[in-house]
């Protein structure tokens, strides 16, 4: 299976080459494996933006603890949860639902009930939290998908959530940036390449019952 062998040549890249960027397709590919992600109901509560400015990756670096993938990778994706979810956020769902599955929007007021009683009643707290942990199947997917592609990437939740806020001018748009993604191609300089995996045994990490 080419994506296990995969998983094992990818790193939590630390240093990045700055003269190598994303191709365009590889892009698109990329984008490709976030859209297709998994999201509870299907809801896709997150946005997602894709820095490629320099000006505007060294304001995040600042506030990202300096860590230097943020300006030396080609492009950086902000994972950004909905902090609120809305019975408008689930009407539109079962509005597209309908349309890309041909099914009458009334035939889906069950399914639509069950999850505005499932969701709107849910504290701020639990929504942004909620929302917050979709986020994270999508980023595992992009790390899946650069591995695939033999692109090098880093996930990151070293930053200052509040402050990508205001730099990408999110808290306006109903958005957090949950956890983040430096994405491009490895330095021969990054000595973590050369690192062994440290995984927990198979026989630590499962129980079969
Ligand atoms: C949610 C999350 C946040 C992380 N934050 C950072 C980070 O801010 N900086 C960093 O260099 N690595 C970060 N990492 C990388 C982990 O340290 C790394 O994935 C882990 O040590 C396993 O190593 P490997 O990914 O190289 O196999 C993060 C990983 C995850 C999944």
């Amino acid at each position: 299976m080419n994506l296990i062998k995969n998983l094992n040549w990818r790193y939590a890249t630390k240093r990045f080459d700055t003269e190598k960027k994303l191709n365009p397709a590889d892009l698109e590919l990329l984008k490709e494996s976030i859209r297709l992600s998994a999201s509870s109901y299907g809801l896709q509560l997150y946005k997602v933006f894709i820095v490629e400015n320099e000006k505007t990756k060294l304001l995040l670096k600042d506030v990202s603890w300096g860590q230097p993938q943020i300006t030396e990778a080609s492009h950086i994706f902000v994972f950004c949860n909905y902090t609120t979810v809305s019975e408008k956020n689930i009407d539109e769902y079962l509005q597209l639902k309908a349309s890309v599955q041909n099914l009458k929007i009334d035939d889906l007021k069950g399914y639509g009930d069950f999850m505005k009683n499932t969701l709107l009643g849910l504290t701020d707290e639990q929504m942004n939290s909620w929302t917050a942990k979709q986020t994270y199947i999508a980023i595992g997917n992009l790390l899946a998908a650069c591995a695939e592609l033999k692109i090098d990437a880093c996930p990151m939740e070293g930053f200052e959530p509040e402050k990508y806020n205001k730099i990408l001018g999110l808290n306006d748009k109903g958005l957090n940036a949950a956890v983040i993604a430096a994405v491009g191609y490895r330095s021969t300089d990054d000595k973590t390449q050369f690192d062994a995996k440290v995984r927990k045994s198979s026989e630590v990490l499962f129980k079969t019952i």
